[in-house]
């Protein structure tokens, strides 16, 4: 079968060609390489030993998408392609309401054109907004107030309607909690362009020196060491997931938390990783970044039944792997 991957050069999405094309899938990939690099195809390529026909293309250029479903046959569509940063969301909100739900609404009507027929969406837990955890996927959704979480619902809502109306038109909105880590050959991994938003790839490049501390956004919230606390996935399992959800696709729109189920401090990452790769990290505990809430994990028991996936990689394996591709990885 014969699967494309939008953003398939992107963290996730590089991960996850690496496990379609291990489980026997064909991958075509098609990224603008806004945040990523085209070496990446050539890691993917590296680590599988399998090829990958490569599109520099705009997903949200519905003529350009037209072009590659007239090229190429699909058996189904993995959406990764979207901007991310919360904070640059606020900043920039047109742009990621234009970007990341437009480019639903255009590969979604490809997929209907075309009848490919299976659609996995790349979710986020930033839907769940400030509820009770463990998030379950059947509670009331409050997107937390930024335009990246409100075009993650957004674009839920545009495929559950067009599966609701296509009967032959299926979808999953995987929602994933905190992806970190890197494939184990140190090949592919997170490398963010400029300052990393995210805890991982800060720690990481702060144990290379590249920044000299990590600054802990608070640590006066109710949590047991009063630091933010998420659920870590590693990127692998998380691939792997996606490779479970496409087997396991049924009609109409479904929605499944990607996550370990466990809640981990930011201070007990940042011990974790000094045991587990026998570096320091000094740090220095500064205020609450604005938007943040205090604990955020999955309740991932319908993951784990109707799609027979379970994340299995420790917190150690997701930092001694990040470790690795921190330091083969140069700009
Ligand atoms: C994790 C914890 C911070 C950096 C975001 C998006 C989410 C998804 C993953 C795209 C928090 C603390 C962080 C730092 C810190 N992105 N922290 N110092 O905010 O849970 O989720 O990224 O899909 O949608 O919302 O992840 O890694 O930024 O923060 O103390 O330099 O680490 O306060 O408690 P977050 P994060």
């Amino acid at each position: 079968m014969n699967i494309l991957v939008t953003g398939g050069t992107g963290f996730i999405g590089s991960h996850c060609c690496v496990a379609l094309l291990e489980a026997g899938y064909s991958v075509i990939v098609a990224d603008n390489l806004s945040n990523s690099k085209a070496e990446v195809i050539d890691q993917i390529q590296a680590i599988t030993n399998k090829q990958i026909p490569f599109y520099q293309i705009d997903v949200t250029d519905s003529d350009l998408v037209e072009s590659l479903f007239l090229e190429n046959h699909f058996d189904g569509v993995i959406h990764f392609a979207g901007l991310k940063a919360v904070g640059e969301s606020e900043e920039e909100p047109l742009r990621y309401y234009f970007n990341n739900t437009v480019s639903t609404m255009v590969l979604a009507k490809a997929c209907i054109k075309f009848r490919v027929q299976k659609f996995i969406f790349s979710s986020s837990a930033t839907v769940y907004g400030e509820n009770k955890v463990p998030f379950v996927e059947t509670i009331p959704l409050m997107p937390i107030s930024n335009p990246y979480g409100e075009t993650k619902y957004m674009s839920e809502r545009i495929l559950s309607d067009t599966a609701k109306a296509n009967p032959d038109f299926m979808v999953v909105n995987l929602r994933y909690f905190n992806p970190v880590g890197a494939h184990e050959s140190g090949l592919i991994g997170e490398a963010p362009r400029g300052v990393p938003n995210n805890l991982m790839p800060y720690i990481a490049q702060v144990a290379k020196g590249k920044r000299d501390k990590l600054r802990v956004f608070g640590d006066d919230y109710s949590t047991p060491d009063g630091t933010g606390v998420r659920d870590y996935i590693h990127v692998m399992d998380l691939a792997e997931g996606h490779v479970a959800a496409l087997e396991n696709i049924k009609s109409g729109a479904n929605v499944y938390n990607l996550g370990t189920g466990q809640g981990i401090s930011v201070m007990e990452m940042v011990k974790t990783f000094e045991q587990v790769n026998g570096v320091k990290i000094p740090y220095e505990i500064v205020p609450r970044r604005p938007g943040d809430i205090a604990e955020s994990y999955a309740d991932p028991s319908k993951a784990n039944r109707e799609l027979g996936w379970k994340a299995a990689r420790s917190l150690e394996d997701m930092c001694r792997d990040a470790w690795r591709f921190e330091k083969n990885y140069t700009e």
